[in-house]
């Protein structure tokens, strides 16, 4: 099987493979601490043994459930906000259609996503879509607390229950909480609602691979076996046994932190497929609520190109060169077209005629590559095979690890999030929640 590879060859002239090599020692301890449990935040590894501890009964647990409601809903509504529905939507983007969801006769279900912000417009119109429609709910929150996903699961459910009764609504809602805390948790014993459990130890950005993730994976029609078997190679090929230079998330660790200490305080992930958009939503959660704390931390941006070369591109190429890029290349494309011949060429492009469009992408990608690493960016690349689960699966493990280590090199905790809480606080006291009058207090005088 072949697997995802990292070429950090055009960082080369900003830093030196020396250097990079020279964190070897660190990396090692970096990751002997997150596999002896001794570093910061060790009491949330959950994830790092995640995909090989998975097991058969679990994944069959889940695809039942996912088979149930794709016999029985049009429309499944993912709940949830950050690590909460960040790396369902990256996988299910990433590999389903893009123009599905405009599909007459669908095969899956379509999914839809809320709690993810708290617009009003954005509720009215999704309950409007709803209207008429087999819906379900996946309610995904690891806390059971957080404003946005309960916001918008009291009013889906209320319209749930009021389209299909009480009693037919418990069996269209599912609850992916904690296992014994929470406002979720006890909703969902209270209502009966089937349930699947976020592991304590696996925080929100780390989730993908435990129901979180797979559940509305599984429901998208994706091969959530495949999924988890990608991660799991990659759990083995960036193991503690394995040498620095052939654990390719310890390199990516150590180059992105030699870059950092030479300046380089913004990464860029690009991709040069619209489907990897979210990828990339996710990866900035990743790495940006991992690592950007005690007033560290690389500032993480993403771009979709060629299209951004179109409106980013300017400021890339010729900006503060305060940045470093990191390209995810898809090697081959899933499918096939070539440009037509045309007897007029009117637009000049018979010189491209019988190629494949994937080839002009490629030689966009390359032309880039050479022009921003000319232009003083330092560039990463990071190459899949093909767009498919297995790869899929090894990539986000991949990211994980390599944030793991990242972060411990950087000298911070990059499994805690206390920054989140502080626009918590003012919007609690802002809207006069009980348990907040003295912030009220507090923050009415700073107005
Ligand atoms: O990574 C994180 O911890 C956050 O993004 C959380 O996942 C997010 O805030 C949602 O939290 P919860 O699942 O508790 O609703």
């Amino acid at each position: 099987m072949k697997t995802i590879r990292l070429n950090i060859d055009k960082s080369f002239g900003f830093i030196s493979l020396e250097q990079v090599f020279a964190q070897e020692e660190k990396g090692k301890k970096c990751i002997a601490a997150l596999h002896n449990k001794t570093g910061k935040g060790n009491d949330f590894l959950g994830w790092l043994h995640l995909p090989s501890s998975v097991t058969e009964t679990e994944i069959n647990d889940i695809q039942a459930t996912a088979d149930r409601l794709r016999a029985e809903c049009e429309v499944v509504v993912v709940v949830g906000i950050g690590g909460s529905y960040l790396g369902a939507k990256a996988v299910i983007d990433a590999l389903s259609g893009t123009f599905d969801a405009f599909e007459m006769n669908r095969k899956n279900p379509t999914i839809v996503y809320a709690g993810h912000n708290i617009s009003e417009d954005y509720l009215y119109e999704l309950s409007e879509f709803l209207k008429n429609k087999k819906f379900g709910i996946i309610n995904i929150s690891k806390s059971g607390t957080t404003t946005e996903p309960a916001l918008a699961f009291r009013i889906l459910k209320k319209q749930l229950e009021d389209a299909v009764g009480k009693t037919n609504a418990k069996g269209l809602i599912v609850a992916v909480t904690d296992k014994t805390r929470g406002a979720l948790r006890t909703l969902a014993t209270k209502e009966g609602y089937k349930t699947f459990i976020i592991p304590n130890d696996v925080g929100g950005r780390f989730s993908v691979l435990t129901p979180v993730g797979l559940l509305p994976i599984a429901i998208a029609g994706i091969d959530i076996k495949q999924l988890v078997t990608g991660a799991v190679d990659m759990e083995k090929s960036t193991g503690m046994d394995v040498d620095f230079e052939n654990n390719i998330a310890a390199v990516y660790a150590a180059t992105r932190n030699e870059l950092y200490k030479k300046g380089k305080k913004i990464e860029i992930l690009v991709n040069f497929h619209p489907k990897l958009h979210y990828v990339s939503e996710w990866w900035k959660q990743l790495y940006g609520e991992s690592e950007g704390k005690e007033n560290k931390g690389i500032f993480t941006a993403s771009v979709d190109f060629t299209t951004d070369l179109h409106s980013m591109g300017q400021w890339i190429q010729e900006g503060e060169r305060s940045i470093f890029e990191t390209v995810i290349s898809v090697a081959q494309p899933t499918h096939k077209v070539e440009v037509p011949k045309d007897s007029e060429d009117l637009d000049g492009l018979n010189f491209l005629a019988g190629k494949r469009v994937d080839f002009i992408n490629k030689m966009a990608e390359l032309g880039t590559q050479l022009a921003h690493v000319d232009g003083g960016v330092p560039n990463i690349r990071i190459e899949l095979p093909e767009l498919n689960a297995y790869y899929l699966g090894q990539l986000l493990y991949f990211f994980e690890k390599a944030c793991g280590i990242s972060g411990y090199m950087l000298g911070v905790n990059p499994f805690d999030q206390p920054g989140v809480e502080a626009y918590k606080k003012n919007m609690f006291a802002l809207l006069e929640k009980p348990g907040f009058e003295t912030e009220s207090k507090a923050i009415k005088a700073k107005i």
